[in-house]
């Protein structure tokens, strides 16, 4: 995939750190963000809900005031998981997410992270090549880990890398 030319100015986007009181539009992003079928789609509730533990973090892409992009990442011990991320549908292509994945790197070694993980549906192939062209390496598979609203099961494929 090309780069657009049409490539968001440095400046014209803001990124941060985020907790619960971002959980409303980060569930917004989301449910835009993702296809209803696969059920991937974190609602405000479960979103404000992991926040409130205390080792979860957002990393947030913000145009103005408009939320961009969201990583939603968790913290055991050294490991940090990606456990959901987007960038919002019309500002994809535009090497955001591969931004993103620099931002949660960033975020999880400030945090004293030394690898990070993840999980994703066989089949998305966007958010695949992204992990891949971010420096993460599959490690295995998860048999029908994921269950479509049809009853379909969907193997998970696991993602990681160090973090140096
Ligand atoms: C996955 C997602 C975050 C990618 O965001 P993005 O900003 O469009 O990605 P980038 O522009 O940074 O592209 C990064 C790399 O992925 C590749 N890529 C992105 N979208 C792709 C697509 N639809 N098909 C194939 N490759 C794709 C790019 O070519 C690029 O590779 P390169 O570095 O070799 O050029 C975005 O498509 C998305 O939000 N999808 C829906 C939510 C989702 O699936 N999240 C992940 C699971 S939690």
């Amino acid at each position: 995939m090309s780069v657009q030319p049409n490539l968001p100015e440095p400046d014209q986007l803001r990124w941060s750190e985020g907790g619960i009181v971002a959980s409303p539009a980060v569930a917004a992003l989301a449910a835009s963000s993702f296809d209803p079928q696969y059920r991937e789609a974190w609602t405000e509730l479960q979103i404000a809900n992991l926040l409130a533990g205390g080792n979860a973090w957002l990393d947030l892409c913000h145009a103005g005031q408009e939320l961009v992009a969201f990583a939603l990442n968790r913290q055991v011990l050294d490991e940090v998981e990606l456990l959901l991320c987007a960038v919002s549908p019309a500002w994809r292509g535009r090497r955001i997410g591969l931004r993103m994945m620099e931002q949660v790197a960033d975020s999880a070694r400030k945090r004293g992270g030394k690898r990070l993980f993840l999980e994703v549906r066989q089949g998305n192939e966007a958010a695949m090549a992204l992990y891949l062209s971010a420096g993460l390496r599959q490690e295995g598979r998860r048999p029908a880990y994921y269950r479509t609203v049809v009853g379909d099961s969907i193997d998970a494929i696991t993602f990681a890398s160090f973090l140096q």
